[in-house]
């Protein structure tokens, strides 16, 4: 049995597995067909942060493959009423497979300990690896492919931009990032995936405009994560300079596509301009949360792995 709490755990072979059977849906389903290829399974998805796309797309995706979902939010009592051990214990005979969205990761690891059945990380403090599947995805058809290309990436070193950092270096994409000091990644993490991947090419700054100078795809996520908004204004000063606008995206080559895992607080980390123009991907890009996870549920629960 596997988990999928970060993308450390899956190999390159097992991503790209993933798209090919993401691409093969979303074609059928272009085309109409929706193959029920998870017919009766029961998919949790245990929440304690607000989600759109992530509950929702997860949702679809169950309906589509002929499986059915059970949404549990807040009432549930997960971690209150009862340890997590216990919950996790009953929970994991009822359904085929958690979606946790949770404060902490250890939370996430806690609840994978003892669930008995798969857990997909649908977002912790820590990573979101299905958002950084479905960009990766996105880039991929964009692009017709992933080798060489270069995804920059500015602002917070967070949740997102790790996750991001973890599947360009699987998939052999290069990574710039620029953050403001104080916001950038842990050396834990640049040391893990340094080991995990040691030909990733990683390169990290202060300044926008040298990330994004060979950007194919320049990527922006809120400057306050969910759960930080007390440090609201302080990270408001620290990534004033840190806007993804025309005059950024100006200093990276023409071709280059805009991406945000959303939701985009417009105005802060980008404008308008650059959120509804021509290199603007997003709805794409949100399109395909629907589509890569269909290619991660076909791999974990299916056959067709
Ligand atoms: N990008 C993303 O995970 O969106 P939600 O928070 O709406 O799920
Ligand atoms: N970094 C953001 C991503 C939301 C999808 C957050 O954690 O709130």
């Amino acid at each position: 049995m596997r988990h999928v709490l970060t993308l450390f755990e899956l190999s390159s072979a097992e991503i790209e597995r993933i798209f090919i059977v993401a691409e093969d849906l979303k074609t059928k389903l272009q085309q109409g067909v929706r193959e029920p290829i998870l017919p009766g399974r029961v998919m949790a998805l245990l929440f304690e942060k607000p989600s759109l796309r992530t509950r929702v797309s997860f949702e679809a995706c169950m309906t589509h493959l002929g499986g059915a979902t059970q949404f549990l939010g807040a009432e549930v009592g997960w971690g209150k009423r009862e340890s997590i051990a216990d919950f996790a214990g009953v929970l994991g005979q009822y359904v085929d497979v958690i979606v946790c969205r949770a404060n902490q990761h250890a939370r996430v690891e806690e609840l994978a300990r003892f669930s008995g059945c798969p857990v997909i990380n649908g977002l912790t403090d820590l990573a979101h690896p299905c958002q950084a599947l479905a960009d990766l995805f996105t880039m991929r058809e964009v692009f017709g492919g992933l080798a060489g290309r270069t995804l920059a990436y500015i602002g917070d070193a967070n949740n997102v931009a790790c996750s991001l950092a973890v599947a360009c270096a699987k998939l052999g994409v290069r990574f710039a990032i620029a953050s403001p000091r104080g916001y950038q990644f842990e050396e834990g993490f640049l040391k893990q995936l340094q080991q995990d991947s040691p030909k990733c090419e990683v390169t990290a700054t202060t300044d926008p405009a040298k990330a994004v100078q060979d950007a194919d795809a320049v990527y922006t996520d809120v400057w306050t994560s969910m759960g930080q908004e007390a440090e609201q204004e302080e990270r408001r000063r620290a990534f004033a300079a840190y806007q993804v606008n025309a005059d950024l995206m100006a200093q990276a080559p023409r071709h280059a596509i805009f991406l945000h895992c959303l939701p985009a607080r417009r105005g802060e980390e980008v404008t308008d301009a650059v959120m509804d123009g021509p290199q603007s991907r997003v709805l794409q890009q949100a399109a395909n949360r629907l589509h890569a996870q269909k290619g991660l549920l076909a791999w974990l629960l299916g056959s067709q792995g």
